[in-house]
Formats: C-alpha cells, sequence, structure tokens
C-alpha cells in the first residue's frame, strides 16, 4: 500500500498573523459547543471528552480555550485541529475559509492531490462528486428535466435544493466515474470513497445511477457521503441507495442536517430529530432549521453525544404508525441515560413532518409542534395506559416501565420532577413510585459496583459536597408510635427559617473527577436535597412549614421567618416563635471561636449537609430498631431471610453515612 504524506503548502507569514488577529475564539468554538456566558469567560459542555455539566471555558478576552476536566486548552487553530482533526496548516485554512480571508497558494496539481493524506483524498473526491452531482441538477437537460423536475414537483424550493447542495446522477451506467477520470481522479480514490463500484469483470461502474442525490455533511460542512433517491417507483430497487462506510463516514457517527441545522439548534436550544433527508428538508423549507435526521436508522449514542454538545433539549418527531412509536420508545432510554431531556411528537397516523409539512403553513406547523409535544413521561403513559386499558396487572407493569426509565435519568432534582408528574398522571402516591425507583438506583448501582471498581472523588474530602446521584436508602414508613417530632426536624426547620434566603457555595464532583460549584440559597438546597431523596418530615407542623417553602421556591420566592410568625395557621405560628426564640446552634467548636456569627457561605453549606444527614441517620436508626425487632419476635408473615438481608443492608449504608457525618460534625 501507498503511504501519503500530505505536503502542505506554505501559507505566507504574514497571513498566518492576520488569521490569528481575526479568529474569534468564542465564534470558533461556538460552531461546535454551546457556551453560556458567566462572568468574564464563556462555559460550555466540553467537546473532546464526555461530560454532563460544563468544565469548559473560553476566554475572549485572552482567546484562549481551557477545559477543567481534560486539561485540554489552547488558541482557535489548536481548538481546529484538535476538533477536526487536522494538521497545523489545515486549520489555519478552515479559519481562513470561515473569515473569508485569502490565502494565495499554487494550483494543485493531480500529483499534489495524490500525496494527500487518505483522509483528504477522501473529502476532495467526495466534495467533487457534489460539485458533478449539482451540476449535473442544475445545468444539464436531463438534469433539469428528470432531478430538477423531481424535487419542485415535491415542492422543494430552489434556495434549499441550494441550501442542501443536492444533485442528480445520470442514469448510464458509467457517467459520473468516467468524467471523474477524465477530470484525473483516480479509480482507486473513485472506488475507496464509495462513488463507484469495482465489478467482478474488472469494470468500474457508478454506485448510483438515475437518482436525485442528498450529501450527507459533517459538522464542519464537508461532504462526507450520499443518500441517492430513486425516481419512479420500482419494487425490485431499493428506494435510497446510501454511500458505504469509509474512513470519513461512520453511520453511527452521522447525522444528516447538523451543518445546516447547528447554528438554530443553539439559538433554539432545542433540536428535533425526524426519520429522513426529505423530513430535514421539508422541514427548514417551513421555517424550522433546527432538525436533524438520523436517516432511517435508531439513534446511536455517538449522535446524542454530538447533540448534546449543542443543546440539552432533544425532540422526537416520528411518524405515529406502530413502527415509529417504536423507535421514539427505543430512542427515550438511551438519551435521557446521556443527561437530555427528551420530548416527543408523533405525526397523524400516515404522516411525516415532510407530508405534514407541506400541506400547512409554517404557522400551522408551529403550532402543531408546540401543543403536540410531549415530555417523555406523558408520551409512554398515555400510551402505555391505553395499552393497559385498566387491567391492574397491566397497569402494575406499566408503571414500572415509566419508573424504569426515570430511574436512568442522571440528575436527581430532575428525577424527583419526573416522579411527581409520573404520579399525578397515573393517579398514585409519589412515594410508592420514589420507592420503586431507589430500589432500581440501588440495583443497578450494585451491578455496577460489581463490574467497574470505582476510581471518583475522595468522598470524605470534601465533607461540604452535594452529590446530585447519591443514592440514598427510603426507610419504610416507622410504626406509629415511632412518628413525632424528632430533634433532627427540628433542626433542619430552624435552619431554614433563620438563613432560608442567604446564599451559598454548593460543591460537587462531577462525573469527570473535577469539581463544579454553584450559589445556591439555602432553603433550596434543603428542600431539594430532601425531594432527591424523597425525606419527608414526621411532624405535620413541621412537614406542612417544608411543603410552603416548597411551594414557594416554585414561584422563585423564599418565605422569611415573618411570614410564618403572621401565619393562619396558629400551630405554624406557635413553631415559627418557639424556633426563632433559639438561634441555631452548628456546635459548641464553632460558637466557641465565633466565627459562625459571620456565618460564612461554607459553614452554611457544613450546617445543611449536616442538619439534612443527621436526620437521614436518624430515619435509618428507626429503621434498623424495627427490623431488629420484628426479628426478634418473628410472626408468620415474615420472611426472616430477607429481612437479615435488608438489616444488613441498612448497617452497610448507616456505616457509610456515620463515616460522613464524622468528617462533617464537629462535635
Ligand atoms: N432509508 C434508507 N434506505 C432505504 C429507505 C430509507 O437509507 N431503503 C433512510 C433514508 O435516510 C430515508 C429515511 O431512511 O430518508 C426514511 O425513510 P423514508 O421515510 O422511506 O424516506 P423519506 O426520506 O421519507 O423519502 P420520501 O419522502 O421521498 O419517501
Ligand atoms: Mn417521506
Amino acid at each position: 500500500m501507498t503511504a501519503f504524506t500530505f505536503a502542505p503548502n506554505m501559507i505566507p507569514q504574514d497571513t498566518i498573523a492576520q488569521i490569528f488577529e481575526t479568529a474569534r475564539i468564542e465564534e470558533v468554538v461556538g460552531d461546535f459547543v454551546h457556551l453560556k456566558k458567566k462572568g468574564s469567560n464563556l462555559w460550555g459542555r466540553c467537546p473532546f471528552h464526555n461530560e454532563k455539566t460544563p468544565s469548559f471555558s473560553v476566554s475572549p478576552g485572552r482567546g484562549i480555550y481551557k477545559c477543567f476536566g481534560c486539561g485540554k486548552g489552547g488558541s482557535a487553530v489548536n481548538f481546529i485541529m484538535e476538533h477536526e482533526h487536522l494538521s497545523y496548516p489545515e486549520a489555519l485554512r478552515y479559519l481562513a475559509r470561515k473569515y473569508s480571508i485569502e490565502v494565495e497558494e499554487e494550483q494543485r496539481t493531480p500529483e499534489q492531490e495524490a500525496e494527500t493524506t487518505r483522509r483528504e483524498a477522501l473529502y476532495l473526491t467526495l466534495a467533487y462528486a457534489q460539485r458533478t452531482l449539482s451540476d449535473n441538477l442544475w445545468n444539464t437537460d436531463e438534469g433539469r428535466s428528470i432531478g430538477l423536475g423531481y424535487f419542485r414537483e415535491r415542492g422543494f424550493r430552489d434556495d434549499v435544493i441550494d441550501r442542501f447542495q443536492l444533485g442528480y446522477s445520470f442514469d448510464r451506467s458509467t457517467a459520473f466515474t468516467d468524467r471523474a477520470l477524465q477530470d484525473q481522479h483516480k479509480k482507486e480514490a473513485l472506488i475507496e470513497s464509495g462513488m463507484s463500484l469495482l465489478m467482478d469483470d474488472g469494470r468500474v461502474i457508478d454506485r448510483f445511477r438515475g437518482r436525485v442525490m442528498f450529501p450527507i455533511h459533517n459538522q464542519s460542512g464537508r461532504v462526507i457521503g450520499f443518500g441517492g433517491r430513486i425516481l419512479r417507483s420500482d419494487k425490485k430497487l431499493a428506494k435510497y441507495v446510501n454511500s458505504p462506510e469509509t474512513e470519513i463516514y461512520r453511520k453511527k457517527d452521522a447525522l444528516y442536517g447538523i451543518f445546516q441545522a447547528k447554528r438554530a439548534i443553539i439559538e433554539k436550544d432545542n433540536c428535533f430529530l425526524v426519520e429522513g433527508y426529505t423530513d430535514v428538508i421539508s422541514m427548514h423549507q417551513a421555517g424550522i432549521a433546527n432538525v436533524v435526521a438520523s436517516s432511517g436508522t435508531s439513534l446511536t449514542i455517538e449522535q446524542v453525544r454530538m447533540l448534546r454538545r449543542y443543546t440539552q433539549n432533544l425532540t422526537i418527531m416520528y411518524d405515529g404508525d406502530p413502527a415509529g412509536i417504536k423507535a421514539a420508545m427505543r430512542g427515550i432510554d438511551m438519551v435521557l441515560e446521556e443527561g437530555l431531556n427528551v420530548r416527543t411528537l408523533l405525526f397523524p397516523d400516515g404522516e411525516d413532518p415532510d407530508s405534514f409539512s407541506r400541506s400547512r403553513t409554517a404557522d400551522e406547523l408551529q403550532q402543531f409542534i408546540t401543543s403536540n409535544s410531549k415530555d417523555f413521561i406523558r408520551f409512554k403513559a398515555e400510551l402505555l395506559l391505553e395499552e393497559a386499558q385498566g387491567d391492574p396487572i397491566r397497569t402494575a407493569a406499566l408503571i414500572k416501565d415509566i419508573v424504569g426509565t426515570i430511574a436512568l435519568v442522571p440528575d436527581s432534582i430532575t428525577r424527583s420532577l419526573y416522579v411527581r408528574e409520573c404520579a399525578q398522571l397515573m393517579r398514585i402516591e409519589e412515594q410508592v413510585l420514589v420507592f420503586e425507583l431507589n430500589r432500581l438506583r440501588r440495583k443497578r448501582a450494585d451491578e455496577r459496583h460489581k463490574t467497574n471498581t470505582p476510581d471518583g472523588p475522595d468522598e470524605a474530602s470534601d465533607p461540604g459536597a452535594l452529590r446530585p446521584d447519591e443514592v440514598v436508602p427510603v426507610t419504610q414508613p416507622v410504626a406509629e408510635a415511632e412518628l413525632g417530632s424528632t430533634p433532627q426536624e427540628r433542626d433542619l426547620v430552624r435552619l431554614l427559617l433563620q438563613y432560608g434566603h442567604k446564599d451559598m457555595l454548593v460543591r460537587y464532583p462531577t462525573e469527570d473527577g473535577t469539581m463544579a460549584e454553584e450559589e445556591v440559597n439555602l432553603a433550596l438546597f434543603i428542600v431539594h436535597e430532601l425531594a432527591a431523596d424523597a425525606l419527608d418530615l414526621n411532624d405535620p407542623v413541621l412537614q406542612s412549614v417544608m411543603l410552603e417553602f416548597r411551594q414557594m421556591l416554585a414561584q422563585d420566592q423564599v418565605p422569611t421567618m415573618q411570614h410564618f410568625v403572621q401565619h393562619s395557621d396558629p400551630a405554624i405560628t406557635a413553631l415559627a416563635a418557639d424556633l426563632g426564640s433559639t438561634p441555631y446552634v452548628l456546635s459548641s467548636r464553632w460558637q466557641d471561636h465565633n466565627i459562625f456569627v459571620t456565618l460564612e457561605s461554607d459553614l452554611l453549606t457544613r450546617a445543611a449537609r449536616s442538619s439534612i444527614n443527621m436526620l437521614k441517620l436518624r430515619r435509618l436508626d428507626m429503621h434498623i430498631d424495627g427490623l431488629n425487632r420484628a426479628l426478634r419476635a418473628p410472626t408468620d408473615e415474615l420472611d426472616e431471610m430477607a429481612t437479615l438481608q435488608e438489616l444488613t443492608e441498612m448497617k452497610r449504608i448507616r456505616t457509610a453515612l456515620a463515616r460522613e457525618i464524622g468528617s462533617v460534625v464537629v462535635r
């Protein structure tokens, strides 16, 4: 095999300087990463390693990017080299193109062309193919009457045909191959690119014949392959012929329309996913540009990760037929697991986004999308409820199914919101769902634990850490006699009442081991933590204060001590007065040193964390007591083995929790 070496033409030094001066790092990176301004820098999810929380920063002032997760960093040129897998001169040319800076260089001869790298050769062949096929479409009699005629009949506008660089392949077996050879392209390159086929008898013929052509672009707009659609309906021939996989075209990585859609995806902070080429194009034509297609196959994890760089929100749009519904179902779980929010939209049976948008005005389409897209819970619930038809056993199975999907959501706060919605939709107790959910997550965590050794950050080293993904046991409902106002619950509510409005800094390890920080008010922190762990307060008065916090926080308000002191419920008034008269005591040592008076955000974090942990510990102890008691006086219904197992598990969790508390509470 020939080794290709790339001999770049020299780019003049002053042109290089001009490229560096003109390229704006935030624009260059912004083409690939969804950036949000925070302070003087911009932040996004790193495109070089897989992460769910942004640790990738861009400094427009200094012209650099830096990822605190994987450590990658550099200039706009470095970014393009790394991201697009380009050499230094190629990256410079890329930026020159982006900023319309002219780079004078010699015309490339076919010999020079052959020297470029294999990948570059593939790109060149496909770019040539695209130009040739578009030329066929617009500038030849056959192309205009058959190809262009077909597109226009389908209602495609010229500007859209142009934007997607559509083309036409002549209905002769060697039309493209012959012309390419004439234009000095090598037979081997044509075959390797998938445009030509080598027959057993040694002849080389066109892969695409008498078809309208849809070039498939990568994120930076280079053609990586084609789909060709047949014009007449012929049962013997496949409707679409597609390029084979090559070094630059991997089906699992490609998303049709991504190049034309990416700006709109970032702008709208949402992406529509459709099935085919024509769906993408018709949606564009109807004014909806944030749309890509998985091209007939089910969505892959790689495609989802690509989209996640641009947005967190995906709307899956499929046909309303059983196949479409099934495909949508399959997609949902994986998308959720990757940390994206997913909505679904089914078109009326027999219609796809293409047919639907062609028979409606842009406004009607927009209206349809707004009123018919639903989050996955509602989508699954409605669909499955209809299937179950009131049969209690099937309904139970369907609840398990939905909870199984919710359990995939990595973020605990989002999870608890979904649980609430699901409970409302299915009209069942939230607690029942939470119990099932935690059982599932615990099971999965155990399975993960068995298969890989954890190498996450040392939890004890950061006692104030909030771990969004923490799986916390939910204790069984306690016996009536044990209900009552525990000191731990009072402690927590006192903290809420006195300091709920104070901001605190929450630090938490991200999945890749770095720390992220966020400022939230203390009330929000506590309420979320309790909700995530499905912890309610046993004391009814304390619980109603907690609920009122939850409701007001949902409306972006933090209730004050005054609010409760003037409450219409006298039990609450009394409680507020009582708790308000004794200042929250963290620990004697902090008090002695009078540090608490200043109440640093760090201390607040510790106080909240420790207060919640103390409550959890108390609940665990109560549960362990209950299990011990049951074992001492077993009844006929008691499954001793199961109870013993549970006891062991609870003790294990208690040890872990106690260790954490030991490092937090200074007593
Ligand atoms: N597809 C394919 N090969 C096929 C059929 C379909 O690759 N034999 C892929 C194409 O990417 C196609 C998508 O699956 O765009 C969806 O298929 P379909 O709905 O049949 O095609 P449409 O794009 O809707 O084409 P048209 O509207 O022209 O029928
Ligand atoms: Mn169609």
